[in-house]
Order: C-alpha cells, then sequence, then structure tokens
C-alpha cells in the first residue's frame, strides 16, 4: 500500500477495504499476524475497559473441527420466515453438508469478551475493524466472520472455544478470517455506498 499521509489519502484507504472470502493455504508470518492483533488492542474500548479476548486459530485440525461443529448445529436449526438472510443461507448450506463459515482461511481471529459488559459487541466491532484495516495495510486479505456470534451459547461450540482458551463468562461475538488472498491481493475496488444516510443539523 501507498503511504497514509493526509485526510484525503486516509479516506482512500479506508474505501479500499474489502472483504476476502479466498484465501491461499500460505501461512501469515508471525510478525503480520502480530501487528494486526495489535492494531485490533488498540482499539478504544468503552470505559477503556479493555476486556476484549482475541483467540488466534491457526491450527488446521482446530479449524475443521469448528467448521464441522458449525455446519452440525446449522443443520439442525430450521430456516424462518423474515431469518437475517445471511443466517438462513448458512442453514442452507450446512443442510447441503458443504458449509464452511471461516471460507479455510489459514488464520481465524476470535474476538471474545464478557457476557456481563454493556459495551461487548461494540468494544469488538472497533477492533474488527482496525484488525482489517491494517490487514488492508499489509496486503493481506480479511474477512469479518459472525457465525460464532450467532451460536456462541452452543454447548459444542462453547466447550471446544473453553478449550481454546475462552474464560468463564466470556463469548465470543465476533471473528476474523485472515490470510493471503487466493488471487495474490485482496480486492480493493470500493463498493459503493447507497445506504448508510447522512443527516445534517445547522
Ligand atoms: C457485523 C458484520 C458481520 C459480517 N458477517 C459476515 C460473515 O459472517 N461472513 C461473511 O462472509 N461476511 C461477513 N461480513 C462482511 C460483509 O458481508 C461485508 O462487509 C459487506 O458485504 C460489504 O463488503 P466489503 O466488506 O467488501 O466492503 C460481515 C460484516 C459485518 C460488519
Amino acid at each position: 500500500m501507498k503511504e497514509i499521509k493526509g485526510g484525503q489519502d486516509m479516506l482512500e484507504f479506508i474505501r479500499s477495504r474489502r472483504s476476502t472470502r479466498a484465501f491461499a493455504e500460505s501461512p501469515v508470518d508471525q510478525d503480520l499476524t502480530e501487528m494486526v492483533l495489535e492494531a485490533g488492542r488498540y482499539a478504544p474500548s468503552g470505559g477503556n475497559s479493555q476486556t476484549s479476548h482475541f483467540l488466534v486459530i491457526r491450527d488446521r485440525q482446530i479449524l475443521d473441527k469448528l467448521a464441522l461443529l458449525v455446519r452440525e448445529a446449522f443443520a439442525d436449526m430450521e430456516i424462518t420466515e423474515g431469518m437475517y438472510p445471511s443466517m438462513a443461507n448458512s442453514i442452507r448450506l450446512s443442510k447441503g453438508g458443504k458449509y464452511v463459515f471461516h471460507y479455510n482461511a489459514p488464520v481465524l481471529i476470535l474476538a471474545a469478551n464478557r457476557k456481563d459488559y454493556v459495551n461487548n459487541l461494540a468494544d469488538i466491532s472497533c477492533a474488527l475493524e482496525n484488525m482489517m484495516l491494517m490487514a488492508n495495510a499489509l496486503d493481506l486479505g480479511s474477512c469479518w466472520i459472525n457465525q460464532l456470534k450467532w451460536l456462541n451459547e452452543d454447548q459444542r461450540l462453547l466447550c471446544l472455544e473453553r478449550e481454546l482458551g475462552l474464560r468463564d463468562g466470556e463469548r465470543v461475538y465476533g471473528a476474523l478470517a485472515l490470510g493471503w488472498p487466493s488471487s495474490g491481493a485482496p480486492l480493493r475496488e470500493p463498493l459503493p455506498r447507497k445506504g448508510n444516510e447522512v443527516t445534517w443539523i445547522g
């Protein structure tokens, strides 16, 4: 990425962050992964709570096990009217037996926080956006992964997450798939904004 000097460069950089959903198998170097995590850790938090907890999964067997448990959990669910379309899609694909929620990325960062903390989702959201921007700066691909949040009370997943280091009272509120894009470089074409309205007052 080119150097960011001023506001316009920053805006262009933010606009160039896009989701990656196809990853190369190659691992991500430790120092780059640490930079992404540091960007997440330096996100703001409500009341400076700093209670986010990041679990970095790079073990293929564990990633496969997570994908299996997620697939099985969704396969047991039914699509209902008015359901969030992405969730309905996860259920549909899981019933077909082919669903891999993390796109086989070589790194999956679970963003957990305290279940009883009012800003749990807000704090990890700031962290995830910071991490996605840092990944973009490093030419890495990334994508927000939401399925483990939807299933964050599933007992089999909770059991595995606890084995991985999730603490009592914590739940997963989001995740980040991270890796080298299979296309070689992340997509950087800005996605036009039709929504996200602005109302000016004064
Ligand atoms: C709260 C949230 C949840 C998301 N969940 C998923 C997800 O589970 N899987 C996925 O592939 N993308 C997910 N995304 C990525 C969005 O689909 C993506 O940001 C959106 O389509 C715009 O595309 P862009 O990121 O390339 O600009 C999520 C994004 C956000 C902010």
